[in-house]
């Protein structure tokens, strides 16, 4: 196992077994390579029947499928005791950018309407002061697909320094379509000085379903660290 693997699992392993409501009876799952290590945790639980997670997209679903766990919807279970997820980038606020996997409009439902909301990340994923510094591909944005052209020219005048529309795998494929079927934009604003403002900034755009800015949302944050220990932040 690779170093940043080992860090993904230490700081997943630790986050669930620090975290985990004794009496949990509803549990989100985030999406990512690093929650992979939550839901294997989660799945070694002996209580596991007694609580249903709700998955943030096609890949977090087919974890909890696959590590024997009961699969809720949001739509069953509006309030959860606990959730977890991955991240692109954290600062020392606990604000995060959120959507390199294209889930962050589920990542964001899910994690709103739960009591605690732990990150979990390997030592690549700690920002030093500002978002925007380590994670340099841009804050993802969700959007209605046919807003994309207006969407883009509204990001520049941002102050946005480049904004894609993110592309599915060949030069072919077009746009990448989230689960909710909708089109997703990468806009790059350098380090961002009040992440708040930029946030509701986006969010106020014609066609922006949701931005991968996490404002004050997460209680804590597990990194895995070069060393093989995990740095605990919150
Ligand atoms: C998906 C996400 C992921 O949680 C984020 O990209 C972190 O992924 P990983 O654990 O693979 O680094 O926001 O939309």
């Amino acid at each position: 196992m690779s170093l940043v693997e080992k860090a993904k699992k230490a700081a997943a392993y630790n986050a669930v077994d620090e975290n985990f409501p004794a009496n949990a009876k509803v549990v989100g799952i985030g999406s990512g390579s690093t929650v992979v290590y939550v839901a294997e945790r989660i799945g070694q639980l002996a209580n596991k029947e007694s609580f249903v997670c709700i998955p943030t997209g096609f890949q977090s679903k087919q974890l909890i499928i696959d590590n024997g766990l009961k699969l809720g919807t949001i739509e069953q279970y509006p309030s959860l005791d606990i959730a977890f997820d991955g991240a692109d980038e954290v600062d020392s606020q606990l604000n995060l950018i959120k959507g390199g996997g294209a889930c962050l409009f589920q990542e964001k439902l899910v994690a709103s309407v739960a009591k605690e909301f732990v990150v979990v990340a390997d030592y690549r994923k700690k920002s030093p002061s500002n978002l925007g510094i380590q994670w340099t591909q841009g804050v993802p944005i969700e959007i209605v697909p046919n807003s994309y052209a207006t969407v883009l020219k509204s990001l520049y005048a941002l102050g946005a320094k480049n904004a894609q529309l993110r592309q599915g795998g060949s030069a072919k494929a077009g746009p990448i379509i989230t689960d909710n079927n909708n089109f997703l934009i990468d806009a790059d604003f350098g380090a961002i000085e009040n992440v708040a403002q930029l946030h509701q900034q986006i969010k106020a755009l014609v066609g922006v379903v949701e931005t991968g800015l996490f404002v004050g949302m997460a209680k804590k944050a597990y990194f895995g660290e070069e060393s093989g220990e995990v740095l605990v932040w919150g």
